[in-house]
């Protein structure tokens, strides 16, 4: 998003014209910040083998996917639902990294017969696995590094006291597993979590997984997980994504060579590839000054944009209807039956009724956290690409809310 020709546009696109098509509440995605964002990453790992599975439960839409696909990103799925979504839109089974948390066999059993690569995640499913499929079937393992890192507690998850992967500490009983039923592992993971900023913490995850790896004989990938920061408030630092890559590239490189093998590095981002692409435009409905603050009410809140409450994020916000006048203090908050403040305290172009603000930072874990909340619809969905926009979802409609719902005689 910037400000060109007197007006905040996406690729020469108006913003302001887009709700005045499509309507409020609008989540809007550049098509092109997302292939520049593989690019950049493609780039930063461009002297080794570097294979992206794009975290899908970032953004999900079918039209993000076929992007990916088309920019030559494979994908990370964590459930099967997402699986058959990857494979809907065309990607081949290889190029689908499965990693489920806490699902059940038959989950597990469904994705080998699609015939994605299964990312196991505890010792009572390895040992199941080894029961059912032996060396049949080529898995990767996914090891909790114990690495306390991310940016709040919910989003650490690579720490000893997280129910994610199968504790490093517990490499031997992995290994007894995987000799008794002669398992065929092709992958170790690690994913310590989500805004990581330094390159150390990710040679930390590098250390962890060269040294299990020594134990493994047939690994043909390392894959890093997820979580490169992004900035999503003006002054703030985003990952060095040339530094990461360079280091932890060549880290992986020398291990490469004791190894004997040259291995593919997998990285699985959601935010780096679609954060900074989004913006969720809305409208202000109600200017409300009260004796502490002056709230602006949107229409839109939690249940679209989740972030704020949940993990306390920070959304930048602009009232893109006015380019001039006066700023003034405003606390940004949702339509829903509860507090849900969207943006605190922010200096914005004084706003007036009927105004549309964008918030900022949108693309990943927007759309895909919504929810009917409050019985609301959830919102429509535009790509901008080649300075077209297009339509790539529906605003949903009343029906939807009863659509599922079944009436009984009472
Ligand atoms: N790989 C795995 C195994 C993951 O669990 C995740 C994120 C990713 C990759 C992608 O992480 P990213 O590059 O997007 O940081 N809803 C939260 C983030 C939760 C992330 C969960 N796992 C948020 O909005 O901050």
């Amino acid at each position: 998003m910037e400000i060109r020709n007197q007006q905040f546009e996406i690729q020469g696109v108006s913003l302001l014209d887009l709700t005045k098509e499509f309507g409020t509440p609008l989540y809007v995605y550049d098509g092109q910040k997302i292939i520049d964002q593989v690019n950049l990453l493609k780039q930063a790992f461009s002297t080794v083998n570097l294979k992206i599975k794009y975290a899908t439960k970032a953004l999900s839409n079918i039209n993000v996917l076929k992007l990916m696909k088309k920019s030559g990103t494979g994908v990370d799925a964590v459930s099967i639902e997402e699986v058959k979504l990857c494979l809907h839109v065309g990607f081949e089974p290889n190029e689908i990294m499965y990693t489920p948390n806490c699902v059940s066999f038959e989950e597990i059993q469904e994705a080998v017969d699609l015939g994605v690569m299964i990312n196991i995640d505890n010792i009572p499913m390895l040992e199941h696995f080894g029961t059912e499929y032996g060396s049949k079937v080529p898995i990767c393992i996914r090891l909790n590094p114990h690495i306390l890192a991310g940016g709040n507690a919910k989003i650490s998850v690579g720490h000893i006291d997280s129910k994610f992967g199968i504790s490093i500490l517990q490499l031997k009983h992995i290994l007894k597993i995987v000799e008794a039923h002669k398992l065929n592992v092709t992958g170790l993971h690690v994913h310590t979590g989500s805004d990581i900023l330094d390159a150390e913490v990710f040679l930390k995850g590098a250390e962890i997984l060269f040294d299990a790896a020594r134990e493994f004989k047939d690994l043909t990938f390392l894959d890093f997980g997820g979580g490169f920061k992004v900035a999503y408030k003006e002054g703030d630092i985003a990952t060095d994504i040339l530094e990461v890559g360079e280091k932890v590239s060549a880290a992986f490189k020398e291990f490469c060579k004791e190894y004997g093998r040259e291995l593919e590095i997998w990285f699985e981002p959601g935010k780096f590839l679609v954060s900074e692409c989004g913006v969720l435009l809305v409208k202000a409905n109600v200017i409300k000054a009260t004796p502490a603050s002056t709230f602006i009410g949107v229409d839109s809140g939690l249940n679209h944009l989740i972030r704020p409450m949940m993990y306390d994020a920070y959304h930048g916000v602009e009232n893109i209807s006015r380019l001039e006048g006066p700023e003034r203090v405003y606390t940004i908050v949702g339509y829903i039956c509860e507090t849900d403040t969207i943006a605190a305290d922010r200096k914005l172009k004084e706003v007036k009724e009927g105004d549309i603000l964008a918030i900022k930072n949108a693309g990943a874990y927007g759309f895909s956290m919504a929810s009917n909340y409050n019985s609301r619809l959830r919102p429509a969905e535009v790509m901008i690409l080649n300075g077209k926009a297009h339509l790539i979802r529906k605003r949903e409609s009343f029906e939807d809310i009863l659509r599922h719902q079944i009436a009984i005689e009472l």
